[in-house]
């Protein structure tokens, strides 16, 4: 068997007993938004550390669990802290939360993170939802052998972030009376944040916001045919955009400050999503 899937599956028997429900959403949490899972009444949490095989989080501030709850009577899966990929694992791994997911019954990917604005209509504090993405400046989760049980080798790209998906976020932003931009993310590999001439790089290429996760999950996602949707919590402007150099402190400030409303707007939009259908 393909190593990566054998990874996966071994993964997956070694929790499956565990797993309370089949999870209609699995919600990826990111900086300074892990606390989301939190306000909720979990009804199973797995650390990352019980599963065998699983790639184990590093960063500081970064919880490693799925969180198992229902959000209105939706059944959500939670990744409380996700995997990156400047942490030294391979891009396989970073994906294999995600893929996870998609086994124990996911069919809609919902991706939160911290990102750098790099739209200069963006402020501080702003929600961006992605509306599509580039991730051409880090390796493909795909890259490898097929695996032919997740999906096909050349897999279509067009419509990562699902359209119906986006008019639901839309729609649940704008009753709640939360502002919602929109724009394209554009995945780098950090750690290191991006120099003045990188941002204006990003921009030149069409990217509105910068961060170092998302978009790798996104491709593997898409590539097992889940339906996705995407927020970034624009937790500073980008690098060269203000006089203040960047810190992570900066950015888990914003996220705590910005929490309630994300909150909110998570909570609305996956009630919707769970209607669908
Ligand atoms: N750049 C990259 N990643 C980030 C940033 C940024 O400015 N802010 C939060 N995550």
């Amino acid at each position: 068997m393909n190593q990566v899937y054998e990874k996966l599956t071994t993964c997956y028997e070694s929790i499956k007993a565990r797993i309370p429900f089949e999870p209609k959403i699995a919600l990826v949490l990111g900086s300074g938004l892990g606390d989301y899972a939190d306000t909720v009444q979990a009804e199973a949490v797995i650390g990352y550390h019980e599963i065998k095989g699983f790639p184990v989080s590093t960063v500081a501030g970064h919880k490693g669990c799925f969180v198992f709850a229902h959000i209105g009577s939706v059944p959500v899966v939670m990744m409380q802290g996700r995997i990156h990929y400047y942490e030294g694992y391979h891009m396989t791994d970073v994906v294999l939360p995600v893929r996870l997911m998609k086994l124990m019954g996911a069919e809609i990917l919902f991706l939160t993170n911290a990102a750098g604005g790099v739209n200069a209509g963006f402020c501080a504090g702003d929600f961006m939802m992605i509306t599509d993405q580039i991730s051409s400046f880090v390796p493909s989760p795909l890259i490898g052998p097929n695996i032919e049980e997740l999906g096909v080798r050349f897999c279509d790209m067009s419509e990562v972030y699902d359209k119906q998906l986006q008019a639901i976020l839309r729609s649940s932003a704008e009753d709640l009376g939360i502002d919602l931009k929109e724009g394209v993310y554009m995945q780098l590999t950090g750690p290191a944040y991006e120099t003045p001439a990188e941002v204006r790089m990003v921009r030149t290429l069409g990217g509105d916001a910068v961060g170092m996760s998302t978009a790798c999950e996104a491709v593997a996602a898409n590539h097992m045919g889940m339906k996705i949707c995407g927020i970034s919590c624009i937790s500073n402007l980008a690098c060269g955009m203000t006089d203040q150099p960047l810190s992570h402190e900066e950015v888990k400030e914003t996220g705590e400050r910005v929490a309630p409303l994300f909150k909110q707007l998570v909570t609305e939009a996956v009630i919707r999503m769970g209607k669908e259908r």
